[in-house]
């Protein structure tokens, strides 16, 4: 209804059943200190959104936003349409959000193969619920969680690594089976915070692939926050940027990496040119 009544009035509002994430207006404070400053961002279905600013500028507290960390001192954020306030992490997570850390924390004594894993220990993943029932049943569930995560493994480029504890993982493995954990479960939003921060240049180049590859073919939309704004250009066809909480510039990524803020700000004029050098959006 939003959709026809807004079109058919031709209103300036055509947010509707294709629009994911819907930040509206978001401000967050913590004290004095205002970490985001009425901010939007929308992201389509199947869309790839980069997000980019310089250090503190706010791009993971906006992630903490759309998947319920944070919750808003002002406006909203939307789900598919339905408002996340007053959710919890869990309960955002069921609206199909899957989110990725900066940092993979104290987990690394569990091998990748446990660790990605742990995305499918919610209720509302795979079913897992009914399985757990009996200690048969639960063995069952156990293998059939494994062969899961065997198979993502495999697609990511990491199997070889399932059986190895985090700790003596490569970074880039390390952060893929993050980017494993997060996405494991089928969320349709899938939130990346520095996906290849501390990566090699080889291993950057496998995490890109494993970007495109889930967005291919389906409705999922990520949104990717990554200091390498060659990196995110690559792959994202809109960019959001941030400076001091606010959005600076948003748009088409080839206007957003063109926009003198943009470059002023964080890019440096070392990176002017930098819309030339890549095709953003060439998701072959
Ligand atoms: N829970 C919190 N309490 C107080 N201040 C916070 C909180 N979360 C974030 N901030 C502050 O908000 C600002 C933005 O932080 P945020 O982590 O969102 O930035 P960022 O763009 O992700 O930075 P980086 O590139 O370093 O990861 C910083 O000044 C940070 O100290
Ligand atoms: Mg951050």
């Amino acid at each position: 209804m939003d959709d026809a009544m807004g079109n058919a009035a031709g209103g300036g509002d055509v947010r509707g059943p294709t629009t994911l994430l819907d930040v509206r207006d978001v401000t967050v404070r913590f004290g004095d200190l205002t970490v985001l400053d009425n901010v939007r961002m929308e992201v389509g279905l199947g869309e790839i959104v980069g997000l980019i600013g310089s250090n503190g500028s706010g791009k993971s507290s906006l992630l903490n936003v759309a998947s319920g960390y944070y919750q808003p001192s002002e406006g909203e954020a939307l789900i598919s349409g339905m408002s996340t306030s007053h959710l919890s992490p869990e309960g955002v997570a069921r609206l199909g959000v899957g989110r990725s850390f900066q940092n993979i924390g104290s987990l690394q004594e569990l091998t990748a193969g446990e660790y990605m894993m742990l995305g499918l220990e919610t209720d509302w993943a795979v079913g897992l619920a009914p399985a757990l029932l009996s200690l048969r049943s639960s063995r069952r569930a156990e293998r059939a969680a494994r062969e899961i995560v065997r198979g993502w493994a495999e697609r990511a480029g990491v199997v070889d690594y399932v059986g190895v504890p985090l700790k003596h993982c490569p970074y880039g493995v390390r952060k893929i089976a993050d980017i494993v954990r997060a996405v494991i479960a089928g969320p349709t939003l899938l939130l990346l915070d520095e996906p290849t921060s501390g990566v090699a240049s080889g291993d950057r180049a496998m995490i890109a692939d494993l970007i495109r590859m889930l967005v291919e073919g389906s409705d999922r939309s990520i949104v990717v926050v990554d200091h390498d704004v060659e990196f995110v250009s690559s792959l994202a066809t809109s960019m959001v940027a941030l400076a001091a909480g606010r959005v600076i510039a948003r748009g088409a990524t080839t206007e957003v990496l063109a926009d003198r803020a943009v470059v002023d700000t964080f890019i440096g004029h070392a990176s002017e040119g930098l819309v030339d050098r890549i095709a953003p959006g060439d998701h072959s």
